[in-house]
């Protein structure tokens, strides 16, 4: 039998993982020390290697196959836009994308005036002014810390993840657009989906059906 390779998101994202993971039955021992570096991990016992990644990139190792399934948030499945079989939202992560500001922007959406936004996302916030609001928008591309954007000057707006509100409501923004709803989901390479269906549509099955609660 040959292994199946997960790649997982580094952070909160392979920990959520991994925890569902161990619920159907799937676990990998020696990821659980919390000091290690090293970045794949093997189940022998079930022919499964792990390995982690920073997040952007999940999509492009699935896509090329050098893992056969990823976990990674839907914003960056939407970001990366790759050829890759999007197969189960995990349930964990939940978070919205949206256009976010101060509330003297809103003017400028509603009249769909011309608009710079500032995000982590172009390809998402270029879809959505192009193609949703059609509105003229000059996107500018930042790399983190992107409340920071409007509030000096940068942009009017910004394209960003909300979970709870609280950096924005810190910083005097608030969402004034939802964009769509983000959360985990699991991805699977197209040739991996065929060559190993019976082994991934257990697990995804056996996911699925993991009760709300324990989601
Ligand atoms: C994300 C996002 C927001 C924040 C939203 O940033 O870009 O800034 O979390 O979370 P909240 O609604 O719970 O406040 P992250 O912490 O990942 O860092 P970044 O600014 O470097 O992207």
């Amino acid at each position: 039998m040959r292994y199946l390779t997960f790649a997982l998101g580094k952070g909160r994202l392979a920990k959520e993982a991994m925890n569902r993971l161990e619920k159907i039955g799937i676990s990998c021992e020696e990821m659980k020390d919390k000091d290690s570096r090293k970045l794949i991990f093997v189940n022998e016992e079930l022919k499964l290697k792990f390995f982690l990644s920073k997040g952007p990139d999940v999509p492009t190792y699935v896509e090329y196959g050098a893992a056969d399934i990823g976990v990674v948030g839907r914003d960056t499945i939407l970001e990366e836009g790759r050829n890759i079989y999007e197969v189960l939202d995990l349930g964990f992560g939940k978070c919205r994308m949206c256009v976010c500001g101060p509330e003297s922007a809103k003017d400028l959406l509603l009249h769909h005036e011309q608009i710079r936004v500032a995000t982590k996302y172009p390809k998402i916030a270029r879809t959505y002014f192009d193609n949703k609001k059609h509105q003229t928008a000059e996107i500018i591309k930042l790399n983190g810390s992107i409340e920071l954007a409007p509030i000096v000057g940068l942009s009017d707006v910004i394209v960003d993840i909300v979970e709870t509100g609280s950096t924005l409501r810190e910083n005097g923004l608030s969402v004034l657009e939802e964009v769509c709803p983000l959360s985990a989901r699991m991805v699977v390479n197209p040739v991996s989906m065929k060559m190993e269906q019976q082994r991934i549509a257990k697990i995804i099955e056996a996911l699925r059906a993991l009760p709300d609660e324990v989601k």
